[in-house]
């Protein structure tokens, strides 16, 4: 739970609220007015598939029983998957695979595949918030590993280990 306020559900909407503010920021900037540095594009990516990771291993934890099945819970944690998925794709530009960076030069050569990837893994992740609101933890097994399918294929193509 964050500081800022009293109740966990505060707190999912108030990250929501803040998520979407900034992706639709993000949507408003061209991709070269963003960061003023190339660490402050790696800083940002990493940031965002931090939180989203956090958030889809809770959905994860359910699927998997090693916590109860939350039915809110998992919609509110699909929500904050759905609004940060957007959100790392702009933050790599050229020249941005520099200092702690674990991108892998292919994302720069093969931005199509990278892209591809991206818009598969968004797809999945609106499917997952599908199957998280329809309170069907069946549906919600399902698409979390398609979901999961989508982060491993990426990651062995563009992320080092
Ligand atoms: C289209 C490609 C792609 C997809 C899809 C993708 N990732 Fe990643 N991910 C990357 C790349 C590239 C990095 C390395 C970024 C860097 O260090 O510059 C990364 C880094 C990460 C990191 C490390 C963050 C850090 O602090 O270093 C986590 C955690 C992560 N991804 C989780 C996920 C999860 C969970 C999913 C699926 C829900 C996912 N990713 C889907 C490409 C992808």
């Amino acid at each position: 739970m964050c500081m800022l306020c009293f109740s966990w559900r505060n707190c999912m909407k108030r990250l929501i609220l803040v998520a979407t503010a900034a992706a639709s920021m993000v949507m408003a900037l061209p991709a070269s007015a963003q960061f003023k540095k190339p660490e402050d594009a790696v800083h940002y990516r990493k940031a965002a598939f931090t939180l989203m990771s956090a958030h889809f291993g809770r959905i994860g934890a359910m699927v998997k029983g090693t916590v109860p099945f939350d039915a809110k819970a998992a919609a509110a944690n699909a929500d904050v998957v759905s609004a940060v998925a957007t959100l790392p794709w702009s933050a790599f530009g050229e020249g941005t695979g520099v200092g702690r960076s674990e991108a892998k030069p292919e994302v720069w050569s093969q931005p199509d595949k990278f892209k591809a990837g991206a818009d598969k893994m968004v797809e999945a992740v609106g499917k997952l918030n599908a199957a998280a609101k329809s309170g069907n933890l069946d549906q919600l097994k399902v698409a979390f590993g398609e979901t999961a399918k989508t982060c491993k294929g990426c990651h062995e193509a563009f992320k080092k280990d």
